[in-house]
């Protein structure tokens, strides 16, 4: 780490975890490709098997790049520890399999990524456990689904792609009532917009592959635990043992040791390093993401086929006076759904597009549309459909880095087709 604490978390995210004295003066860390360690004597490797040592010994555990990735996350969004995965739904999986057993339930907002949706709806199901999905914003509807199995709460800070804005800090109070820890998926805001800890939450996740890394690269996850959750309070019997030896850290603790090392969800380190490369211009990509998102926003306000958008940077959308509470002041995101007349219009709309790429992907410095109903939610009934508020005439929009002018120009010219 280096000795200086810089406050701005446009410095910080280029100085926290660095430590070049160790990488022999290279400024970025090296990749360490390597399935294992050696050890010079059966005495060190006996003793970091015990934990006494912080050496390595496996890559499916552990690895001195991914090690710099997890100090820098967990800086940036202010946590005690993070453990960095393969997928940002490996980091979902283990803390839910961290958190939950056989018989177990969960409060989980219903504005939910595909894939959480279907791990949370259906997956979970065959093992006993039970999601209650509750509308994200609805705070009252939170605190009645819980009971004496539920385990924690869980929500999206800016959930995808209905792009509504919970409660942070009113979800973690009444989280906090009831014993639980608050659960945030914070892909879509990054910790440059909102830093839920800050907020109250209890855990951190992040798709890495999103806007952390920022080029489209390198697939990714991490779990960040604020190491502030009292792990005592009565919920989490099998927590003990982690709590004994790892205290405020006892979460992170079972995530890695029991789910992430056996699971073998391990980040390969080639993405740890593109996504620390990608890292070093978040700050910078998200000033330009936040401000195209707002014009991009009024543009397709003031065209006629563009029936609604939902972008919480309107005024009117109801989860503006959150968003602004919640965020710093520079922006609201950079995704935002919209709805055109019906699914024939979508097509021609996106087939029309020549900059703008059509695309199962989000948070990339370029500009990205999909229409999910006939994509990512194609094999979706259409009750979990009508749930997660994906109808045929939608298109979601993540705003890259373009110049604005020419992603407007795009999307006109498209608009003017249809
Ligand atoms: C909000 C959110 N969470 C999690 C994920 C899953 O991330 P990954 O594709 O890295 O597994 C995504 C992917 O789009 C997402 O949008």
């Amino acid at each position: 780490m280096s000795s200086v604490k810089y406050q701005d978390f446009r410095t910080r995210v280029l100085h926290e975890g660095q430590t070049p004295a160790d990488w022999q003066g290279s400024t970025l860390p090296p990749i360490h490709q390597a399935a294992a360690n050696r050890h010079h004597t059966a005495e060190s490797l006996s003793d970091t098997f015990a934990g006494k040592t912080g050496e390595h010994i496996y890559m499916r555990l552990s690895n001195p790049t991914n090690k710099v990735l997890e100090q820098k996350l967990a800086s940036l969004e202010g946590g005690a520890g993070a453990v960095v995965t393969s997928s940002g739904m490996a980091a979902i999986t283990n803390t839910c399999m961290a958190l939950l057993r056989a018989g177990d339930e969960f409060v989980s907002g219903n504005s939910l990524f595909m894939s959480t949706y279907v791990l949370f709806a259906n997956i979970f199901k065959k093992y006993a456990i039970t999601a209650r999905l509750v509308e994200s914003t609805d705070l009252a509807a939170i605190e009645e689904t819980i009971n004496e199995r539920t385990r924690f709460i869980y929500l999206e800070t800016i959930g995808n792609p209905k792009i509504d804005v919970p409660d942070l800090a009113g979800a973690a109070a009444i989280a906090h009532r009831h014993g639980l820890p608050l659960v945030v998926d914070s892909t879509l805001a990054t910790p440059y917009l909102c830093r839920p800890i800050e907020l109250g939450a209890d855990v951190i996740i992040h798709s890495t592959t999103k806007y952390l890394s920022g080029h489209g690269d390198a697939t990714g996850g991490v779990v960040i635990d604020s190491g502030k959750f009292d792990w005592q309070g009565g919920r989490f019997p099998d927590l003990q043992p982690f709590i004994d030896r790892k205290g405020p850290l006892a979460f992170l603790d079972k995530v890695w040791r029991e789910h992430h090392i056996n699971f073998g969800t391990t980040q390969a380190p080639l993405h740890s390093y593109l996504t620390m490369l990608g890292l070093d211009t978040m700050a910078l990509r998200m000033e330009r993401h936040l401000a195209n998102a707002r014009q991009v926003a009024e543009f397709l306000a003031s065209r006629p086929e563009v029936k609604w958008i939902r972008y919480p940077g309107e005024p009117d959308n109801p989860s503006h006076r959150t968003a602004v509470a919640q965020f710093n002041d520079l922006g609201f995101g950079g995704v935002l759904s919209f709805g055109l007349a019906d699914q024939e219009k979508c097509f021609k709309f996106i087939n029309s597009l020549k900059m703008v790429y059509n695309l199962a992907n989000l948070g990339d410095c370029r500009s990205l549309v999909i229409h999910p109903y006939s994509s990512q939610y194609l094999a979706f009934a259409e009750s979990a459909r009508q749930m997660l508020s994906i109808t045929p005439e939608m298109i979601r929009l993540s705003v890259g880095i373009e110049a604005v002018d020419d992603i407007c120009a795009d999307l006109g010219q498209a608009l003017d087709s249809i």
